[in-house]
Formats: C-alpha cells, structure tokens, sequence
C-alpha cells in the first residue's frame, strides 16, 4: 500500500501541539501496515501505519512534550501521564456523519487535494453500521434524492449520520435542503425500517456552510434510541451529544466519579453538561448536583435522561456557563469542567478562581486550550492526577483529564 506523507510543515501544524505530534511521531518508525484501503486519500485515521500501542505512546509522548514546553506547567509536568488506551483500535464509533456530494460520498479527502474520497469502507464504525449507510446512500439514488453541490448549491442530501448502540439499535438521519421531496425521503425511511433500522429522521439544513447540523422536519419509528452506561440509562436522538467511544467513555466518567468519591463532596457542578451524561453517572454519590449547558436539543434529552433514571436530585440549567457563574449568592464545593474544543472562556475561569471550590475535575478534547486554562486555574490550584483517554484511535486526537485541588487545602 502507497505511504501517506507526514504532516511535518503542513497548515494544521503550525498549532504549536500539531507541531509537537508530527515530530514525536516523526521518530516512530511505521511498525505496521494501514489496514483502510482509503488511507492514503481519506482525512479520517491517519495513524493507521503505527501499531496501536505506538499510537498510545506517540500521544503520551506528544501531550508530555506540550506540557513541558509550555510556561507555568511544572505541577503539571511533574505527574506521571497515566494513559488508557480503547479496548476496540477499530470499529469502535458509535456514530459517523458521512458527507454527500455528486462526486460520491464519504469523508473529505486528508491528503491536501480538494474534494472528497467515495468510501467503499470505513474501520471506524461497526460492519452493521457501515452497511446501512451503504444502504441509505443506494435508496436515495434509487429514488433520485439528488445529491447536495457545494459548489452551485444545487441538489438537496447533505449527510447521512448514523448512530449505533451497544445493544444494535440504529438510528439514522438525512440531512437535506428544504427543498427535499417530503415523498422521497419518507420512502426511503420506510424502505430502511423495513430493513430493521429502529429510526430514521429527515432533518434540514439550508445554510451554505458546510454543517451536519439541521432542524429536525419528521421523524419515523422510534423517536429515540436507548443506550446504556455504567448501568445507567441514557436516550439518544439524532443531534444528542454522545462521547462516540462507549468503553474509553465509561473509563473516564469512572475516573472523574472516583474523584468525587475521594473528595466528599455533597454538592457539586457539572459545567457544559451535555445530556446530563455525568450527572446521571454521579448523582447517587452526592446530595445535588446542579448541571449547566446552553444547546437545547441537549438540555430536552437531559431531561428525559434524568427522567428515565428517576433522578431528582439534578438541577438542570440551561444557560451560557459564564452568564451562569456571574451570579451572587453561587457556592461551589466541587466543578466538572468539559468545555467544547475551544475551552472556557476566561470570565468564566477568573470566576472560578473567586468561587474557590476545593476540587476540580477538567476533561478536555483539545490539549492546548486545556493548557491555557489551567495556565489561570494554576494561580489557586494543583493537578493531583494527569490522565490520557484514547478515545479516538487511529487519529490524533484524545481526551485529557486533570484533577484538581486547592492549594491552600
Ligand atoms: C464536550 S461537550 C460535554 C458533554 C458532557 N459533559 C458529556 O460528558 O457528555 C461540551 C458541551 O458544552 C456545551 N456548551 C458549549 N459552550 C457552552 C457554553 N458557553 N455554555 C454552556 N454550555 C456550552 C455544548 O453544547 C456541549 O454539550
């Protein structure tokens, strides 16, 4: 199989950490061969050629550099990265957005050309899974669902997302233009119930950017999916916020609910909560736990979650964080921090600082803007624990967990 470049010099390297991953991994020699026959053109799984232990070690080695190489980093620095790597290094994604466009569809192309690469396969997902998108992407051209154009925003199906959970169910959306035939898409969605998709949504979306996002137009079958977690039930449509590595998840919610544990807290934060995913897993160790989180798709599947586990003891907010933790009367004993990509917003971490909670638990998808926040939350805390979640294998990307506590305490 043809070799795919390293992404030394490339645009996305000149993020400092981009920088770092290139060139630890630059030192690891391929030890095995791509397993995806679109490796070399496809922007999904670009450490296909590393073994699966050297991936978990070029992350380890990358987030230790980072850390190094970053000022005001030496508690940091300091602890061992403990790294925790998926059970599955393929076929563990519970859900994929696959891009459609009249050249094909797929995933976009990762090797600097423009466009996209018509997938024949995807290891990322289940066989099951990759077979109904398959099947969807066949009864939309059967049925003449023309393609969306980019280009001349022409043709209406955008994407075809689907969600697989653990016990099967499946759940699939297409996402159009409004100017999808109503007729067209319901055909098709009857066509893949029949074939035993448990529910199928036709969601919309005219803006011209490029977004699997849409406003949901109808749904048939089942209106949601149920997945379980940690014992715990959870409900799942098809914008709902998932972590799409069941097993790498459960390993880091244990992780932070151990910490709550160890700390005693009875009165507890979660911010930027999701679906309630972490109050649900958390809520029998303490008194209450007040969740906040602003996109309101997730704060109506976060009420059905706490529903569906007969939880009372959440208070559910639905809120910008920031505009939240302005309030006066605001006592924190303990804070999940699971910002998105970019990080929190630095009004919301100087007011941290001023409510002092003893412990604080950071889960982040990004390193360098969990660096740069606890750059401002290292003026009052120190990290006890350092964590690497590979939640994502064959790509460079993972989840980092820092535990916090106060320094006076
Ligand atoms: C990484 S997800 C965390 C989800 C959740 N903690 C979990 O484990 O499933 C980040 C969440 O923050 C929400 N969010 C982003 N910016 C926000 C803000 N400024 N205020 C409140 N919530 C926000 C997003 O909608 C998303 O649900």
């Amino acid at each position: 199989m043809a070799r795919k470049k390293h992404v030394k010099g490339n645009a996305k390297a000149k993020e400092k950490f981009m920088q770092i991953f290139a060139e630890v991994r630059w030192q690891h020699r391929h030890d095995t061969e791509a397993q995806c026959e679109h490796f070399v053109e496809c922007g999904g799984c670009d450490l296909q050629e590393h073994s699966y232990g050297q991936q978990v070690a070029i992350k380890k080695q990358a987030l230790e550099r980072l850390i190094k190489e970053t000022p005001g980093m030496s508690s940091l620095a300091k602890l061992e990265v403990e790294a925790i790597s998926s059970p599955r290094d393929y076929k563990y994604r519970q859900r994929m957005d696959f891009i459609v466009t009249p050249e094909g569809s797929g995933q976009r192309r990762g090797d600097g050309k423009k466009g996209i690469v018509a997938l024949t396969e995807c290891l990322l997902v289940e066989d099951e899974n990759y077979a109904m998108y398959q099947k969807t992407l066949e009864l939309s051209r059967d049925l003449s669902l023309e393609a969306y154009n980019q280009n001349d925003y022409s043709g209406c199906l955008r994407y075809i997302i689907i969600r697989r959970t653990r016990s099967g169910e499946q759940l699939i959306s297409l996402l159009t233009t409004s100017t999808a035939s109503e007729e067209v898409v319901a055909k098709i969605a009857e066509k893949l119930l029949a074939e035993g998709v448990d529910s199928v949504y036709w969601n919309v979306n005219d803006s011209r950017l490029d977004d699997s996002l849409g406003e949901c137009r109808k749904f048939w079958g089942k209106e949601f999916i149920n997945e379980t977690l940690l014992g715990r039930d959870f409900i799942l449509g098809p914008l709902t916020f998932f972590q799409a590595n069941h097993e790498v998840a459960s390993a880091a919610y244990s992780s932070v609910r151990d910490f709550i544990k160890e700390s005693k807290a009875k009165n507890i934060h979660d911010l930027y909560s999701g679906t309630c995913t972490m109050p649900v897993i958390f809520s029998d160790l303490v008194d209450t736990i007040t969740a906040v989180e602003n996109f309101s798709e997730n704060v109506r599947m976060a009420e059905m979650n706490l529903e569906a586990n007969k939880i009372t003891n959440v208070n559910f907010i639905e809120q910008d964080v920031a505009e939240f933790l302005q309030q006066e009367d605001l006592e924190m004993e303990f804070s999940v921090l699971n910002p998105p990509r970019k990080g929190m917003h630095e009004q919301a971490l100087r007011r941290i600082l001023e409510l002092a909670p003893d412990n604080l638990a950071y889960l982040s998808c990004s390193p360098r803007s969990l660096l740069e926040d606890l750059g401002i939350l290292f003026r009052e805390y120190k990290p006890v624990k350092l964590q690497l979640f590979d939640m994502f294998p064959q790509t460079e990307h993972f989840e980092t967990l820092v535990l916090l506590t106060k320094k006076d305490r």
